[in-house]
C-alpha cells in the first residue's frame, strides 16, 4: 500500500488555505500546517477548528531560520505555499521556504501563485504578479518538482474586492470590451483542483497547471450576477482598456500606496485578454465539477 501523502502548509488561516485544508484532507492526505504563534481571539478559534478538523499545527514563520523551517516541514513529500503578503513573504520567504524543503528532502513544491496567467505578463502590468515571476526565477535550478496552479480571479473577488459591483446603487461597471472571455474559479473549486494536482502522482516533476471553474464574458458575467440574485444591475462601461492603463498611470502618480490600484491592474491584465489562459486543464479532474457564477451569487445570497 502506498504511503498516506503528507502535505506541509503555509498560509492555512487564510481564505484559500482554509479551503486547501478541506481539500486535502478529503483526498486523503494528512496535512501538517504552519501557523504564527501568539493567535487571540478569532485566529485562534480559526486554529482550533483546523485541529478539530485533523491538521496538525506547527508555530513558525516563513521567514524562520531554514533549520528550524526544515525541521518543521519533516517528512512531507510537498510544501504548498498559500501567503499573501509583499516581496518580503513572496520573494525571499517563498526562497527561504523552498531552501527548507530541499534541506528536509521533500519532493515539491507549491508557490502561491493562484492567479491569470502570469507567465504571460511583463514587469510593471501588475505589481503583485511581478513578486510572483521575481520568485519563480528564483525557484530555478532547485532539485525540487515546482508546480504552479493558476485559476483566473477568484468569483469571490469578481463580486467583491474588483469593485465592480455597487449594490446600493444598483450598478455593474466595468473597463474594456464586455466581449472578453474570463478565467474564474471559486476559492473552493481552486483548492480542489489544487489537491487534485499537488497529489497527482504524475505532476511529480510540476509543471504550470490552468484551472478555470467558468470563462465568462463581462456581459455573461452580469446577466450570470441578475440570474443569481434576482436583481436588476445597470450595465456601465467606464472606458476602454487603453484608458483604463491611463487611469493606472493616473493613480500611481497620485499615491505612495499601490494597493489603491492594484485591482484595476488586475482588470486591466483580464479585460485586455493578457492574462487569458490559452488552455485550461480542468478534463484532467473530470470528477471536479465547478461552480458557475450564478450558482455562486446564488448561494451566497449576494445583493439581498
Ligand atoms: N486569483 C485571485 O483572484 C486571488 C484572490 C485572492 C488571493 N489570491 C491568491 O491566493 C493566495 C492566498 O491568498 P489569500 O487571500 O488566501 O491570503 P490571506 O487570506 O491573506 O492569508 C494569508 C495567509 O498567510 C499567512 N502568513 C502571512 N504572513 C506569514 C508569515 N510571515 N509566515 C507564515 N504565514 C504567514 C497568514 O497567516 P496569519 O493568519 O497568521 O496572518 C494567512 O494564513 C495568494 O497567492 C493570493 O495572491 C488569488
Amino acid at each position: 500500500m502506498a504511503a498516506q501523502a503528507e502535505v506541509f502548509l503555509v498560509g492555512a488561516t487564510g481564505l484559500l488555505g482554509n479551503r486547501l485544508t478541506s481539500a486535502f484532507l478529503a483526498k486523503g492526505a494528512t496535512v501538517r500546517a504552519l501557523v504564527r504563534p501568539g493567535a487571540t481571539g478569532e485566529k485562534k478559534q480559526a486554529l482550533d477548528a483546523l485541529k478539530a478538523k485533523g491538521v496538525e499545527l506547527v508555530e513558525g514563520d516563513i521567514t524562520d531560520p531554514t533549520d528550524r523551517l526544515a525541521a518543521a516541514i519533516g517528512g512531507a513529500q510537498t510544501v504548498v505555499s498559500a501567503i499573501q503578503g509583499g516581496p518580503d513573504l513572496i520573494v525571499d520567504g517563498q526562497a527561504n521556504l523552498l531552501t527548507a524543503a530541499e534541506q528536509a528532502g521533500a519532493a515539491r513544491f507549491v508557490p502561491s501563485d493562484f492567479a491569470i496567467d502570469i507567465t504571460r505578463l511583463d514587469d510593471g502590468d501588475n505589481f503583485m504578479i511581478d513578486w510572483r515571476r521575481q520568485a519563480a526565477a528564483g525557484f530555478a535550478g532547485t532539485p525540487l518538482g515546482v508546480l504552479s496552479v493558476l485559476n483566473g480571479a477568484f468569483v469571490e473577488v469578481m463580486v467583491g474586492f474588483m469593485d465592480l459591483i455597487d449594490w446600493e446603487k444598483g450598478t455593474l461597471s466595468h473597463w474594456g470590451n464586455p466581449d472578453q472571455p474570463l478565467d474564474l474559479t471559486t476559492v473552493q473549486d481552486t483548492a480542489a483542483y489544487t489537491a487534485a494536482a499537488v497529489l497527482d502522482p504524475a505532476l511529480t516533476n510540476g509543471g504550470t497547471m490552468r484551472f478555470a471553474g467558468e470563462v465568462v464574458s463581462m456581459l455573461h458575467f452580469h446577466a450570470a450576477v441578475e440570474r443569481g440574485t434576482g436583481r436588476k444591475l445597470e450595465l456601465r462601461t467606464l472606458g476602454t482598456a487603453e484608458e483604463l492603463r491611463s487611469e493606472i498611470e493616473h493613480r500611481a502618480k497620485a499615491t505612495q500606496n499601490p494597493f489603491d490600484y492594484v485591482a484595476l491592474q488586475y482588470q486591466w491584465c483580464m479585460v485586455t485578454g493578457k492574462g487569458k489562459f490559452d488552455s485550461l486543464d480542468n478534463d484532467r479532474y473530470a470528477e471536479i465539477k465547478p461552480t458557475s457564477v450564478e450558482e455562486f451569487v446564488r448561494g451566497a445570497g449576494l445583493g439581498a
